[in-house]
């Protein structure tokens, strides 16, 4: 399994010490959540935070835009080295010319769905993409429960993706732990989100490797 830890459960008095054991651990991607106030109730970190994080974290960042209108800053999330770009679904009036603007940009495209979004509404689009992100909480917070009917929309997910034969990846992010982790594995997931599992943990680098070994 891939595992994408989510900084917003991370130490912000400590973010040093927090990257370098994600640089220690078995991730492969670091999840970086931005959040506006605005399409999610909560504000989160921007750029400069993003641009920090990554001089000091070797593994590829997947940034997670919480934000309306992330078309106007596609090239910002590129300088910060986002290697994927995830833009959310429900904010995009044009999201095939999102998509390409940010395939432009040298980044990975992800598009990401709430959990009241069907996931037969990517029909036309998943071609394209390289990563779909579904919500396995409504955004805008960490530590919430697991929506359990994420797990039929992994599966469907995974149909689409065969019958379009997009090279999608199906990421999942929130109320990841062991439990709802193996859920998704089974059901199909390629990439696990997860912030309070790994952060709030007695042992971060063994719950990454857990998650990590699903
Ligand atoms: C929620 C964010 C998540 C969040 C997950 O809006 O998109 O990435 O950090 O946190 P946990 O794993 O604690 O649910
Ligand atoms: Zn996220």
């Amino acid at each position: 399994m891939i595992v994408s830890p989510s900084l917003l459960s991370a130490d912000f008095g400590n973010l040093a010490r927090d990257l370098e054991m994600i640089n220690q651990s078995k991730a492969q991607m670091l999840h970086l959540d931005v959040m506006d106030g605005v399409f999610v109730p909560n504000i989160s970190f921007g750029f400069p935070v993003i641009k920090y994080v990554q001089q000091l974290c070797k593994k590829p960042l997947d940034v997670h835009l919480m934000i309306v209108e992330p078309q106007k800053f596609v090239n910002e999330v590129r300088d910060c080295g986002a290697e994927i770009m995830n833009v959310h679904f429900e904010v995009c009036n044009h999201l095939d010319r999102v998509v390409q603007q940010i395939h432009d940009a040298g980044m990975k495209a992800g598009v990401t769905i709430n959990p009241a979004t069907p996931v037969c509404l990517l029909r036309d689009i998943v071609a394209q993409l390289d990563l779909v992100l579904l919500m396995s909480v409504n955004p805008g917070f960490g530590g919430q429960k697991f929506i359990p009917n994420t797990l039929n929309k992994v599966r469907e997910l995974r149909a689409l993706i065969a019958e379009t034969g997009s090279k999608a990846v199906i990421e999942v992010d929130g109320g990841v732990n062991d439990v709802t982790g193996k859920q998704l594995a089974e059901a199909g997931a390629d990439v696990l989100v997860a912030g309070n599992y790994v952060f709030k943990a007695q042992d971060p680098l063994k719950a990454i490797e857990t998650l990590y070994n699903l």
